[in-house]
């Protein structure tokens, strides 16, 4: 019989990318391999993304061209998870007549019976949240298949419920996973090859709290640093109002942890973080951000960044402009308010218009490229360690990733893929840095 073939398309975060991992392997054990064109596909499935509006429009769009694909193959099977799945649910399934069927975001486990449904023609729809640990029993292992570096999930959901935010309303409740199981996975992933992993969920910084597990973050990151094999550690998200003094003393005692933090700051202007509902002021914010700087001085911040929500004045907006500044952070991703289902955000008066949010967000690249552009020419000069993770833009290049998180380009030869390298720092680009071998 012919191989059976799926092509799985992955939208949004990292937690898409790590679930789309389960989802092959929960294919596999259905007989389907992935493939990575529609050419030859019996399946596509979308690991969909509705963070914001554009993203789940884009989902429609590609559900529409599909349309095409199935005159093409009129025995495609289409489904579709992740977020937008886990929001409409059985309305996807109205909404999109040539859909076979949609899973949600805590139904992975499902997938092979969903599948075998489809297959004999049924249009299923499975997104009932499974809101206890048990959940954490139920999803397919990961392939543990090559690479040096690996996303390791440790808790999934968020309880944080800030204002704009769809996400704990399509990912449910924040579990953590049990220490020992991360402990083994990150062991095994050694054994493997992988040198660095990155410790992955929604709010990292309230790991173990809510679950009485013996240990919190603080301590799990030292547990993992204990792992031989394992040369970086690095995590994500952190939620900066969780940013606890034995974290910040994380930076200083272990080596292995990266020099680098994503602080996602969200704007700059207490009146807006209180709107947003995210627990902390801009005082306290910056006053974490010294304390991790004196611990770890090399240390990159990166941020996420939201203009134009509902009120945001122009002394509000000129708050986060300055803040940027302030921190100097080495890369940030800026976003519209974009109003989302069910979220408090969605119901306030969002009276700023498009033009001006547009303006406050180019306002915010151009001063982020500049920032960029400094602390890379600052770079210049400096050797420093990087893993190399492949080949690089240019013949006979390779590229690594320094502590910090910043790309290095270097004539170089395959052979050092997957080893740490002394790289001197010869020439800043925009999004990279270039340098040679020492
Ligand atoms: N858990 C992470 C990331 C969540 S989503 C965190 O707490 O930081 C990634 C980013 O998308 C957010 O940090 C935020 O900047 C942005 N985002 C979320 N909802 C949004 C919305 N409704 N409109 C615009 N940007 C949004
Ligand atoms: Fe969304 Fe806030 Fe949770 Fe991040 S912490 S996922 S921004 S609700
Ligand atoms: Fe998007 Fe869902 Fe991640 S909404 S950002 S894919 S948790």
């Amino acid at each position: 019989m012919k191989q059976k073939k799926v092509l799985i398309q992955t939208y949004g975060c990292q937690m898409n990318v790590s679930d789309s991992e389960k989802i092959a392997a929960a294919l596999r054990s259905v007989g389907y391999e992935p493939t990575a064109t529609i050419d030859d596909a019996d399946m596509v499935i979308l690991n969909t993304c509705s963070v914001r509006a554009k993203a789940e429009e884009r989902i429609y769009g590609i559900l529409f061209t599909m349309k095409g694909e199935l005159k093409r193959n009129p025995r495609l099977l289409i489904g579709v998870g992740g977020c937008v799945a886990q929001q409409e649910g059985e309305t996807l399934l109205e909404k999109v007549p040539h859909l076979s069927f949609v899973f949600g975001t805590h139904n992975l486990h499902l997938l092979p019976q969903m599948v075998k449904a489809a297959e004999e023609g049924k249009r299923v729809a499975e997104t009932s949240f499974i809101d206890d640990d048990s959940r954490l029993d139920l999803f397919p292992s990961q392939d543990m298949a090559g690479g040096v570096s690996r996303f390791v999930t440790i808790m999934q959901g968020c309880d944080n419920f800030c204002s704009y935010c769809i996400v704990p309303y399509v990912r449910g409740r924040e579990i953590s996973r049990r220490p020992s199981e991360i402990l083994d996975e990150i062991r095994m992933a050694a054994d493997a090859g992988v040198r660095e992993v990155t410790l992955l969920g929604q709010n990292v910084n309230s790991y173990g709290l809510k679950a009485g597990h013996d240990i919190d973050f603080p301590a799990l990151l030292r547990q993992v640093a204990s792992i031989s094999g394992i040369d970086r550690i690095r995590f994500m998200t952190s939620h900066p109002k969780d940013i606890s003094p034995p974290l910040i003393a994380c930076f200083a005692d272990l080596e292995k942890l990266c020099s680098h933090i994503h602080l996602p700051v969200q704007a700059g202007s207490d009146r807006v973080l209180q709107m947003m509902n995210r627990g902390y002021s801009r005082s306290d914010y910056l006053r974490k951000v010294e304390m991790l700087r004196g611990a770890r001085p090399d240390i990159h911040f990166t941020s996420d960044i939201i203009v134009g929500f509902p009120g945001e004045s122009e002394e509000d907006f000129a708050e986060t402009l300055s803040l940027m500044e302030e921190v100097r952070y080495i890369d940030s991703y800026t976003f519209i308010f974009s109003p989302r289902p069910e979220t408090k955000a969605a119901t306030l008066n969002d009276s700023i218009d498009k033009k001006e949010k547009q303006q406050r967000l180019e306002q915010l690249l151009a001063v982020q490229k500049k920032i960029t552009g400094e602390l890379h020419r600052e770079l210049v000069g400096s050797e420093l360690e990087v893993l190399v993770e492949g080949a690089g833009r240019h013949d006979g290049q390779i590229f690594g990733r320094t502590s910090g998180n910043r790309i290095v380009n270097f004539t170089g030869p395959a052979e050092r893929i997957g080893s740490m390298q002394k790289v001197l720092i010869t020439k800043d680009e925009p999004n990279s840095l270039l340098g040679m071998m020492v």
